[in-house]
């Protein structure tokens, strides 16, 4: 039987392992009334204090207080860490700990290396000898430099030239059509490329790996760019082109550059504006818009100015407001890309131009009401008012009024009208804001059974944000075996002490460094998702919570020491009781 997490096989492992099982082999016990009796491991004695009890699961020493379940004991006898000793119980009771995320990332290393060689063969056809792809490119002005920054390739017009390599270097088929590299002839069974007469951009994932391929045609294929199809290591939803390259200079510039395609972004970076990445050939999803917010708060859309683009951007602008994040939207003229504009202008021109142009996300949606109502009659009049009312109805009280200022002013309409209208109910279906999907993250999502677990995962997760903006706060936490309970936290645990070690302090840069998988995706929810507060007050308040659980455990126990107790000194007995009466005063009211 296969579990998910720690937590699990230690539930699994407490209701499966008998304790009396675990420790006789380690420490000589004799059968003592009901219970089992020996010398302590864990401390020199002649005369037996050691109870092992078969029906409470559990083991004491009345004689230097050690106690607790079989996985303590596993614990304290190896001097193990609780994950250690969970994987070492569970591997002795045939207990799986299905992790799942690590076979899962060793699947995905397979095929970012089968991706990866397939780059490297576009890339030296593009760059070794002479070809049409490179001709195309070089007539588009792209310098070498950025063919080898981004890796960009060429699939020439033969039916296998990529299938027939790949083959040869013993990739399965099955690879092959899943990644969407090629696609199996239903006639003969052969392998074809997917990619012919193209121009490739590889995409890489944040962490630089190859998940997928673009490609733009030279030969004036029906469909001007393909995209690789979704795949195992391809989620379109969740990437962004370019921003393996750029996340650095977004974070250092403050704000990100969204545009909509491939050149777009190749064509910027060469022109010096490289705080910049594009959406892979869909409308933004909740999911990229996430993904943006890691490095940035701000978000600029320099989107084509066709009908598509501005679509585009008012879509666009909805799903960054709702993932909280300040959206301007920039104006290209002359219906030109960000491509062609840096090309003739220049990173200068193409920055004054984004300070001269870009307006907010409601300015532009106003502008674009104005522009569609633009007659003086009533009826236009009363229809920008209705319009507006819709774009500015979602606001906050404090940004919809400065809104609503300056449209009254705008339409030299009376601000009381316009609030009037806002306040009516709108005239569309109220439309959800768009949410990222937590779905799909099995994988990302730490264990949290139960309500209990949900609670010990809640404290866990606002004290690794606190620790993110107070790292001073992790030396009084390291000494703790009760903060972490997810797998991702323990891992998260091993990373803080690690960075903590050399530098004796850490940023969430450091720690981001550092972790991947799961335990990166959980980090980072945490840092988008959980709010804080005063730190001071959310730090005394988690630990308040762990020490009063750390009672609650302590109290049952002792009641379970207690009730096996057959025969022990008074005095021993006494000790218990005090401190059982302690945290009862303490903690139970
Ligand atoms: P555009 O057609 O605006 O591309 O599509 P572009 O950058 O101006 O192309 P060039 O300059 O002619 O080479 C913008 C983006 O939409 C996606 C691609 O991601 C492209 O970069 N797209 C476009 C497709 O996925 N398929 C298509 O057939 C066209
Ligand atoms: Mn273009």
């Amino acid at each position: 039987m296969a579990v998910t997490s720690l937590s699990s096989a230690a539930e699994e492992i407490r209701s499966r392992c008998n304790i009396v099982d675990v420790v006789s082999p380690l420490v000589s016990i004799k059968r003592a009334g009901s219970n089992y009796k020996g010398c302590c491991p864990f401390h020199k004695e002649k005369t037996p204090s050691f109870v092992v009890s078969e029906t409470k699961q559990i083991f004491t020493c009345f004689g230097c207080g050690k106690s607790g379940d079989v996985i303590k004991f596993i614990q304290e006898y190896y001097n193990l860490s609780f994950p250690e000793a969970v994987r070492r119980l569970a591997a002795q009771y045939g207990i799986e700990i299905d992790d799942s995320y690590e076979r899962q990332s060793k699947k995905k290393e397979g095929y970012f290396a089968i991706n990866k060689t397939a780059a490297r063969f576009f890339f030296d056809a593009f760059t070794k000898k002479a070809n049409p792809g490179y001709d195309y490119m070089r007539g588009r002005g792209i310098q070498p430099e950025m063919v080898a920054k981004f890796g960009i390739g060429y699939a020439d017009e033969g039916w296998q030239t990529l299938s027939d390599y790949m083959t040869a270097q013993g990739t399965p088929a099955e690879l092959l059509t899943e990644l969407g590299l090629s696609s199996k002839s239903s006639k003969d069974g052969r392998l074809y490329d997917k990619f012919r007469g193209r121009v490739m951009f590889p995409i890489f994932n944040t962490m630089g790996k190859v998940i997928g391929f673009g490609g733009r045609t030279i030969i004036g294929d029906a469909a001007k760019y393909l995209n690789s199809q979704e795949s195992f290591v391809f989620e379109k939803k969740r990437n962004l082109y370019g921003l393996n390259l750029s996340k650095t200079e977004i974070q250092e510039q403050g704000y990100a550059i969204l545009v909509e395609g491939y050149m777009d972004v190749v064509g910027l970076y060469q022109g010096g504006v490289r705080n910049v990445c594009a959406a892979l050939g869909t409308a933004l999803t909740p999911e990229q818009a996430q993904l943006l917010k890691r490095y940035t708060k701000k978000v600029v859309l320099c989107l084509d100015s066709d009908a598509a683009g501005i679509k585009a951007a008012i879509r666009g602008c909805d799903v960054l407001r709702a993932a909280g994040l300040d959206v301007r939207v920039m104006h290209v003229d002359d219906g030109k890309d960000p491509d062609e504009y840096i090309k003739k202008h220049g990173a200068d021109e193409f920055r004054s131009l984004l300070d001269k142009t870009a307006e907010t996300d409601i300015d532009f949606k106003i502008g674009l009401i104005a522009r569609k109502y633009d007659g003086n009659d009533l009826t236009q009049a009363i229809r920008f008012l209705k319009a507006a009312a819709d774009v500015l109805r979602p606001l906050s009280p404090v940004e919809a009024d400065l809104y609503i200022q300056k449209v009254a002013k705008m339409r030299g309409i009376s601000e009381g009208a316009l609030r009037r209208e806002i306040e009516q109910p709108s005239a569309e279906a109220p439309r959800p804001a768009p949410r990222a999907e937590t779905e799909n993250a099995a994988e990302e999502r730490p264990a949290e059974e139960t309500p209990q677990m949900q609670g010990q995962v809640m404290v866990e997760r606002m004290l690794v944000k606190l620790c993110m903006q107070r790292s001073d706060f992790w030396p009084k936490l390291k000494e703790r075996d009760d903060v972490f309970v997810s797998n991702e936290g323990y891992r998260i645990a091993d990373v803080l002490n690690e960075c903590y070690r050399e530098n004796n302090d850490f940023d969430a840069k450091a720690v981001r460094e550092r972790l991947d998988g799961s335990a990166l995706a959980y980090f980072d929810r945490i840092q988008d998702e959980v709010i804080t507060g005063d730190e001071e007050e959310a730090f005394r308040d988690c630990l308040e919570k762990l020490d009063r659980r750390k009672a609650e455990r302590r109290i049952k126990e002792i009641m379970d020491i207690l009730s096996i107790a057959e025969g022990e000194d008074e005095e021993k007995l006494n000790a218990y009781m005090l401190e059982l009466a302690d945290l009862q005063r303490k903690y139970i009211r």
